[in-house]
């Protein structure tokens, strides 16, 4: 089959490419990132990376018309960018799945639309089932400009769907894996394990008492493969994740024991780290009974299984100066273990 990727350079998509390249198919890659994490396939007839936006229509039309699915992924992600630059977030997330739900819908093609546990936002009473209420803060709290725009991507999917479009949405709690992010910047992992390797204090925000459900990488592809090929999946939202919650002070201690390190923990108060425009939500734990039975997915790889993986690519490929370079880093490479140990 022909698989089309919006944001495949990222994260996630890079991981579904080289899922979806494994089992034979073929696979085009749209991105405005650069091709670093899909660059492995370099060469191979089944693959091609185009470089450009999900806003580009007419790009976007074209790839479209190759295809048989599209699994849209492309949108700007991380609390950095809700909290810097609520426009773009908006402006993408929202306008670029327009775009791309608009195409398929004159194409034809299936879309898999990948959402986020964010949407339930700070709904307390978990775990969240797909038909959960989404429990938001004001719009003068820039921190809910994601969700919001993944909701408002869910409700034109929703949309398009009533007209006959063939639609998935998938909401991914905290998946985390090899490829992550760059060291120190992202998402929780790769900043403590920066901090991990400049012998640092791990900085978690706020009492770190908030929890998460961290999906490994290799769970939630098979998860999203499948929401792309089974029948029953068409006009589902399905919860992608695992069920081992953990609070953040001790996915902090155990990425110290894991690896092998001695380091300290500080707690940085929210406004210090974000500023004011952030509130934190306190527990997200997901029913994953739609991915079982739906999609005949159950997570696998235990929390510290999936962090020594991580840790481990961290440690040989992340912090090579060609990653580093190719993500904007500094180009010295850095040693892990520490030389000179950890300062705290
Ligand atoms: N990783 C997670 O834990 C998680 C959780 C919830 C939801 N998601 C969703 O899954 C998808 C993939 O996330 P990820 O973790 O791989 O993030 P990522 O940031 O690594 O990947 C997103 C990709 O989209 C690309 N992109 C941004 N703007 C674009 C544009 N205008 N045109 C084309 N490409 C563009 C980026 O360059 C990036 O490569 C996103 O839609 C995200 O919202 C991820």
């Amino acid at each position: 089959m022909r698989f089309l990727i919006t944001g495949g350079a990222g994260f996630v998509g890079s991981h579904l490419t080289d899922a979806l390249l494994q089992r034979g198919d073929e696979v085009t890659v749209l991105d405005i990132a650069s091709d670093l994490k899909v660059r492995q396939h370099a060469g191979n007839r089944k693959f091609r990376y185009v470089s450009g936006s999900v806003l580009d229509r007419r790009v976007v039309e074209s790839l479209v018309s190759w295809c048989d699915v599209i699994y849209h992924m492309a949108a700007v992600v991380g609390v950095e960018h809700y909290v810097s630059d609520p426009y773009q977030v908006l402006n993408v997330n929202v306008n670029g799945t327009q775009n791309i739900l608009a195409a398929a819908e004159k194409e034809r093609k299936k879309v898999v639309f990948t959402s986020t546990s964010e949407v339930y936002g700070k709904n307390s009473s978990v775990p969240f089932a797909e038909d959960a209420d989404r429990v938001l803060g004001s719009t003068e709290v820039d921190r809910w400009s994601y969700s919001t725009s993944k909701a408002v991507g869910e409700h034109f999917c929703f949309g398009f769907a009533k007209r006959g479009l063939p639609v998935v949405v998938t909401r991914y709690f905290n998946v985390y894996g090899p490829r992550l992010d760059r060291v120190n910047a992202g998402r929780v992992m790769a900043i403590f394990f920066g901090q991990l390797l400049r012998g640092a204090p791990l900085t978690v925000i706020g009492d770190g008492r908030q929890t998460r459900c961290f999906t490994y990488i290799e769970d939630a592809i098979r998860a999203t493969i499948a929401a792309g090929l089974v029948k029953e999946a068409v006009g589902q939202v399905i919860n992608i994740g695992s069920d081992e919650e953990v609070t953040i002070h001790d996915l902090a201690r155990r990425m110290i024991r894991l690896s092998g390190q001695r380091a300290s923990i500080v707690f940085v108060p929210e406004v210090e780290a974000y500023g004011r425009g952030y509130e934190d939500i306190r527990r997200r734990v997901p029913d994953i009974t739609k991915m079982r039975e739906i999609l005949g997915v159950a997570p696998r790889v235990a929390l510290d299984d999936g962090l020594k993986r991580t840790i481990d690519w961290f440690s040989r490929e992340g912090t090579t100066a060609e990653w580093l370079a190719a993500m904007d880093e500094p180009q010295t490479e850095i040693e892990f273990p520490p030389r000179n140990g950890p300062r705290a």
